[in-house]
């Protein structure tokens, strides 16, 4: 069964000078329980946007998203967001800010520190849960940013360039956690990146969204179990077919550009 589906979804920004920019146009989406789709796509095209309408945190111009077939209107705590920058409290231990969005929902002490002690666990932050953000490398304190989400237990997550801000090394260990998060938990997410091969990696499906307006260009079932090995012959054959996917639809834009 579908858990989000995405229905005609379009939108449109006035600019600056008060024109009218067509960002998304008729997206079409259905994401099963339990699925991890990424979408990708050249820079500006709407992938954060199209997240930010999903998480009900922006209006769609027209359209609808559904989670388990109730229309999203505004936050809610089905829906968890990870976002590129994990935006810690600074003056919060690493438990606090973990713990934020379940004191803030009134939930026992005792639960708390259950969920803690798992959330803890899942994301190798054991022993550091005392320390505060500034004691912390930019990689824990991303997984902190993810156990904060992750925490509340939300139907699906969905993440925006959540591992751009750190190093190669940091990104490449906070994606192998996030395979085995997913393998322990099953849970369904939606994952913005710009990095053709962290979205080959680690999805079931990659979304390819053409240059604005938006469309859905092209859609990868990613055949391969886990554990994967990214010089999997398959893989990186994938990844060269979705490069030359996006190089094609920017020539194509450029070219109905030139001829209005
Ligand atoms: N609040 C806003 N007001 C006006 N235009 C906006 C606004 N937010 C986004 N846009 C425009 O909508 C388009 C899509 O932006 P969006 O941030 O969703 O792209 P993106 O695919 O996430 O880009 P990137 O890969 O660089 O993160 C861009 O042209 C952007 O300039
Ligand atoms: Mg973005």
């Amino acid at each position: 069964m579908p858990s989000i589906k995405i229905k005609n979804i379009s939108k449109s920004y006035v600019s600056s000078d008060g024109e009218d920019v067509l960002a998304l146009k008729n997206i079409d989406l259905e994401i099963r329980d339990g699925e991890f789709v990424c979408i990708v796509g050249p820079s500006g095209c709407g992938k954060s946007t199209l997240l930010e309408i999903v998480a009900g945190l922006q209006k769609q111009t027209a359209g609808e998203v559904l989670l388990d077939d109730v229309p999203v209107n505004g936050t809610s705590r089905d829906i968890g967001v990870v976002f590129q920058d994990a935006a810690l409290f600074p003056w919060r231990t690493v438990k606090k800010n973990i713990l934020f969005g379940m004191e803030t929902a009134g939930i026992s002490r005792k639960e708390q520190e259950e969920k803690l002690e798992k959330y803890l666990q899942l994301m190798n932050l054991k022993g550091f849960e005392n320390k505060y953000p500034a004691q912390l490398s930019g990689g824990m304190r991303q997984r902190a940013g993810i156990a904060r989400t992750l925490i509340m237990e939300p139907k699906v997550t969905l993440m925006d360039e959540p591992f751009s801000a750190v190093d190669h090394l940091t990104r490449c260990t906070l994606q192998e956690e996030l395979i085995r998060l997913r393998q322990q938990e099953k849970k369904t997410v939606l994952f913005v990146t710009h990095d053709i091969n962290e979205a080959v990696y680690l999805a079931d499906r990659v979304i390819l969204l053409s240059a604005r307006p938006s469309v859905v260009q092209e859609e990868y079932v990613i055949d391969a179990p886990f554990p994967r090995s990214r010089s999997d012959d398959y893989l990186v054959q994938l990844v060269a077919r979705i490069v030359a996917d996006i190089s094609r639809g920017a020539e194509k834009t450029s070219e109905v550009e030139y001829m209005i």
